[in-house]
């Protein structure tokens, strides 16, 4: 048996590249060395956080603001052990789904670890030490990414955890200590805090969320502390001290100063996440990487071997499941022979914390750097008879446009739903659209969408309800 193709790893990326490829025809088979399908994403990351998230914000909805509607119901209690089986169902669900999909579009799928051999033939070792060589045409590696260690601070995914033990914590630590304020720290931390515990975040650099806008940022970190949130920026850890019951974190300023020592129940490991390769025989192959060790590939996510591809967190670019997923369809299509293609500057991100924040396009620092000139335009909330009447008022639009063109360079929102708002600025920008386009689009009342509308408006100065 000889396959068109072998897909290594069967998250968002691989997965879908998967299924892409077998509709365009070509002979397909995946390779996942996890039990079940769907990857960092569906297993211990997008969805179970997901589900944890939903269930921590009903909680806290019910405990904080249903009284205040007229409903009136007892404190609720947390029967933890049933919000964990909760989120397993919505992970079974989802892999079962990938399952599902894999069988219907005719993917043979092993369960085992892929060595690459040579260019043409994946090696798979089962569980038991089975062994099995596979001829293909065609290789995606598509293995996704792992926990960023911190020197010297060992996860024992009990009392220093990474995200992975962080969604399943067996009781609420009475206090969290989160080393890095970037999504994970955000949303886990968010999770917890929801459900009991003190939250600290100790971040690095001076501001929350790298990368976002700042101007977003800044509220976003208010917001967060209004919430209870502590933070301790432009702070490093230097050291953990896990008595097995708790820990000992010993922080001090970025730039060297006297530390301090924070004592915390839980601790859990946020700084970022890396390519995964190891095993995978990249090095007697000959697949360069780049100086993060991430496969180097070209504009067609080809690597340097011919026949050899890779698409997702072990590539550049922002790690993301719908990037992931999006490089899988392109790289499909190529291998097809059709015409595969990624817009990386309109790739949608969201932190799924209440409220949300969500962000596609350029940052306004990103615009200043670049020496474009843009016009601003911003609307709040507070101003957004939905958000109102639901008492949602937290948070605004902010949608930035050429300042000769009014071509839409990018959009921000903090708010409920914000990442389903931003979803009608990316389907703008993907069609070239300007700020008038999107003003100029009669949007339904009353909803938060009225938001999008009027931010554009207020490019030209023009929003009516401000
Ligand atoms: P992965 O999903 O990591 O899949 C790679 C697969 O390859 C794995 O199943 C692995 O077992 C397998 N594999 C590795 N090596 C081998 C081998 N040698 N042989 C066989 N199989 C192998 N992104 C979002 O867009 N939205 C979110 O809300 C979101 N939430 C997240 C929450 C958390 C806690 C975490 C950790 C991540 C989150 N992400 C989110 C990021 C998202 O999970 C990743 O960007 C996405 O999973 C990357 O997809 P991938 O297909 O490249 O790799
Ligand atoms: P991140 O890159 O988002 O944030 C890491 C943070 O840790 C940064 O603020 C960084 O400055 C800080 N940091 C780094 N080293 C540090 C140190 N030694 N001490 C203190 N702070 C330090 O990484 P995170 O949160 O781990 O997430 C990993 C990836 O997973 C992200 O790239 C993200 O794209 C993806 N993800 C996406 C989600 C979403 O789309 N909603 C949800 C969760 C994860």
């Amino acid at each position: 048996m000889s396959y068109d193709l072998i897909v290594i790893g069967t998250g968002p990326g691989g997965y879908v590249c998967a299924i892409r490829a077998a509709q365009l025809g070509l002979k397909t088979a995946v390779v996942e060395k996890r039990k079940t399908h769907g990857g960092t994403c569906l297993n211990v990351g997008c969805i179970p956080s997901k589900a944890l998230l939903h269930a921590s914000h009903s909680f806290e909805d019910a405990a904080d603001h249903f009284a205040a509607m007229g409903i009136t119901v007892s404190a609720p209690t947390l029967d933890l052990a049933k919000m964990h089986a909760f989120k397993q169902e919505g992970i079974d669900g989802n892999t079962k789904g990938v399952e599902f999909l894999l069988k219907k579009n005719k993917i043979d799928a092993f369960i085992g670890t892929a060595r690459i051999a040579a260019a043409g033939q994946v090696e798979v070792t089962g569980e038991d030490g089975s062994n099995q060589v596979l001829a293909t045409k065609n290789i995606v590696i598509a293995t996704g990414s792992d926990v960023t260690r911190l020197p010297g601070v060992e996860i024992d995914e009990k009392v220093v955890v990474s995200s992975t033990g962080a969604l399943d914590l067996p009781a609420v630590p009475k206090h969290l200590v989160v080393i890095g304020a970037g999504v994970i720290g955000l949303e886990l931390g968010s999770v917890w805090r929801r459900l009991g515990s003190q939250v600290t975040v100790v971040e690095y650099l001076d501001r929350i969320l790298p990368g976002m806008d700042g101007e977003v940022a800044k509220n976003f970190q208010r917001i967060l502390g209004k919430q209870g949130f502590q933070f301790k920026l432009g702070s490093k850890v230097t050291g953990v001290a896990n008595n097995g019951n708790g820990a000992t974190v010993t922080v001090e300023p970025a730039a060297g100063g006297t530390p301090e020592t924070i004592e915390a129940d839980a601790v859990l490991v946020a700084i970022g996440r890396v390519p995964y390769t190891t095993g995978l025989g990249l090095e007697s192959i000959g697949v360069q990487l780049d100086n993060r060790g991430r496969i180097l590939t070209d504009a067609h996510f080809s690597t340097n071997v011919t026949g050899i591809y890779a698409i997702g967190d072990v590539i550049a670019g922002p790690m993301l499941a719908h990037k992931a997923e999006d490089e899988g369809v392109a790289v499909a299509e190529i291998l097809a022979g059709k015409a595969g293609h990624v817009n990386y500057d309109v790739i949608p991100s969201v932190v799924y914390t209440f409220p949300e924040v969500a962000s596609v396009g350029k940052s306004e620092e990103e615009l200043k750097a670049a020496g474009i000139a843009y016009n601003v335009g911003k609307f709040p909330f507070t101003a957004n008879g939905r958000a109102k009447v639901n008492h949602t008022t937290d948070g605004f639009v902010k949608i930035l446009a050429d300042a000769s063109t009014d071509k839409v360079l990018g959009a921000h929102i903090i708010g409920a739903e914000a990442g389903n708002l931003i979803h009608e600025v990316a389907v703008a920008m993907e069609f070239g659209a300007s700020s008038e386009d999107i003003a100029r689009t009669c949007h339904a009342h009353p909803t938060l969408a009225e938001a999008v509308k009027e931010a554009a408006m207020a490019v030209e100065k023009r929003a009516i309800h401000m």
